[in-house]
Order: structure tokens, then C-alpha cells, then sequence
């Protein structure tokens, strides 16, 4: 397997500034290192460059029906990321995508989705990320990037992010503990699965994330995983900038990547996203991303 490893510095998409040092964060916590370590080639591809949210006006290009802030940054970013990512995916190698904050999951899917006829999506996450402009609560588009992608928000642009080659129905969201009122119903009128934190709590991560990984496999040509730190709890991972008690534990985690490893003739691309230095403790969960990205590439015990 040959990953390559694209940083993507953004922050336009969430309240908190500190989410911009995830790349970096993750590269030194020792990323290139692990993964050399279980024999697979790892080449860094640098970093995207994001705009500086200081020099931008986040309400600058407002439109009907809604907010979404900084969205044309974000839609510049997301094109380059999802170009980034296709390029990759087209000369064989498996991109991993450090964020940012969750936003830009619309470039990578889209860019994972460019060379394959259907892509599944298995989303592991503490939220939803399933709002629009229209029923935002805080205007931050890393809470709109799921319902993006499926053609549910547009920012501004005539139907902007949504990736047809993904399917409701091949998309999977693991982990949900944390959804607005409006966004609820969203997801209840859609045919994404959620797995949320009860089924966890009654079925256990193998069944839920074998089942998860079994509707985003079935009938499609590719895997795009996305893998948003705050699906742990907070005491494995208090360096995300959204974070929420109750989450999956350390062992979980990585019993759920492993299960992702058992798929990863299938797997296109994962996502690294939202992790934040600033209100870590001793980069623990930079660590922690790159510990199951190991995971998710194949590493075993034996
Ligand atoms: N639901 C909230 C919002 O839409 C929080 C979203 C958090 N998303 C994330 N990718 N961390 O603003
Ligand atoms: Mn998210
Ligand atoms: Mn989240
Ligand atoms: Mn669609």
C-alpha cells in the first residue's frame, strides 16, 4: 500500500482556531515513522494551502436561504483538496487526508469519488455533520460536510459539494451523540444508517462497524473513510475542537480500524480530521490519529 499523506490546514469551517495545526500536529506526532513501521510507503504531499480566516470577511459572498461561513474559501480549498485527492487515487496510491476541521471531507470524497463508478462512505463521528445553511445553528460548515456531499447543502453554488457517485444508502454514520433539533429530522428523512452511541452500547463496535463497513462495501467499487477524533470520548481525545462525553474508548477505536483494515482492498482514502494541539494534553490525540491509522492500514499485533 502507498499512502500519501496530504495536510490540510483549515479552520474556515469551525469556531475554534487551533484545528489548523492538525497536519502538523499529526506529522509530529510520528505519522511517517508508524506507517514505514508496518511496511507501508508513505510519501508526504505538503500541505494545501488555506486562506488566513483574519483576511477574509466570513459573510462576504451571503446568499438566500441560510448561512455558511467563509463558504467561498471553503469551496476553493475543497476543489483543490478533492484534485489533490483524485490525482493520488488515480496513480494507485491511498490518500490520507489530515484536517482541518471536517469541512474539508467534501473535497476528499469528491475527489475519492472522481475515478469510481459508486463510492461508499462510513462517516465515524460525534455529530451528525448533517445541517444546511438552512437549519445551521452556528453557520460552520464542518456541520454541513456530510449533508454536502449527499446533495442536501449547497453553499452558495447551484448544487456545489454534492458527489453523486455516493449514495444515501452507502453511507454509514458511526458513533452519533450530538445532533441539533433540525438536523434530527434530516437525518430521520434520509436513508443514511446511523449507528448512534446506544446501538454501540447494545450491539458493540465489531457488529455495529462490520455492519457499517458492510453497507458502504456492498454493490460499490470503492471506501472512503472518514474519521473525525471527537468519535472518541474526550478522555482519549480531548484535543478536538468539538468535543462530547460518551464516546467510543481507546480499544474500540482501534478495533474499529482494524475492522476498516480487513476492507482496505476497497479502501480508497481516509480522513484525519478535527484534531486540535491547542487543547490537547501532550498531543495525545495526534498520537492517538496516527496510532489507528496504523490500524486502519493493517497493522497487527501478530
Ligand atoms: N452540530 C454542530 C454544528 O452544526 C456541531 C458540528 C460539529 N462538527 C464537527 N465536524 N466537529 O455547528
Ligand atoms: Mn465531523
Ligand atoms: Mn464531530
Ligand atoms: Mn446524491
Amino acid at each position: 500500500m502507498d499512502v500519501r499523506v496530504l495536510g490540510v490546514p483549515m479552520d474556515l469551517g469551525a469556531d475554534r482556531r487551533g484545528v489548523d495545526m492538525g497536519p502538523s500536529a499529526i506529522r509530529y506526532a510520528g505519522l511517517a515513522d508508524q506507517l514505514e513501521a508496518i511496511g507501508t510507503s508513505c510519501t508526504d504531499g505538503g500541505d494545501i494551502s488555506v486562506p488566513r480566516p483574519e483576511e477574509r470577511d466570513p459573510d462576504a459572498a451571503g446568499f438566500d436561504g441560510g448561512r455558511a461561513k467563509f463558504h467561498r474559501e471553503t469551496r476553493e480549498v475543497c476543489t483543490d483538496v478533492r484534485d489533490a485527492v483524485s490525482r493520488a487515487v488515480d496513480s494507485g496510491e491511498t490518500p490520507l487526508v489530515l484536517g482541518g476541521d471536517h469541512s474539508i471531507a467534501i473535497g476528499s470524497v469528491a475527489g475519492a469519488a472522481a475515478s469510481e463508478e459508486s463510492l461508499g462512505v462510513v462517516w465515524f463521528d460525534a455529530h451528525g455533520d448533517f445541517n444546511t445553511p438552512a437549519t445551521t445553528p452556528s453557520g460552520n460548515i464542518h456541520g454541513m460536510a456530510l449533508s454536502a456531499v449527499l446533495g442536501h447543502a449547497a453553499f452558495g453554488g447551484e448544487g456545489w459539494g454534492h458527489v453523486p457517485a455516493v449514495r444515501e444508502e452507502n453511507v454509514a454514520l458511526v458513533g452519533l451523540r450530538d445532533v441539533d433539533d433540525k438536523e434530527r429530522e434530516l437525518l430521520r428523512e434520509s436513508d443514511v444508517a446511523v449507528y448512534t452511541m446506544s446501538d454501540i452500547d447494545a450491539r458493540g463496535v465489531p457488529a455495529v462497524t462490520e455492519e457499517a463497513l458492510g453497507r458502504a462495501t456492498e454493490g460499490t467499487d470503492g471506501l472512503h473513510v472518514s474519521l473525525d477524533l471527537d468519535w472518541l470520548d474526550p478522555t482519549e481525545a480531548p484535543g478536538v475542537g468539538t468535543p462530547v462525553r460518551g464516546g467510543v474508548s481507546y480499544r474500540e477505536a482501534h478495533s474499529a480500524m482494524e475492522a476498516v483494515a480487513d476492507h482496505r482492498d476497497r479502501l480508497c482514502s481516509l480522513d484525519l480530521v478535527e484534531v486540535n494541539p491547542i487543547l490537547d494534553d501532550h498531543n495525545q490525540t495526534a498520537e492517538l490519529a496516527c496510532e489507528l491509522a496504523a490500524s486502519a492500514f493493517g497493522k497487527r499485533v501478530l
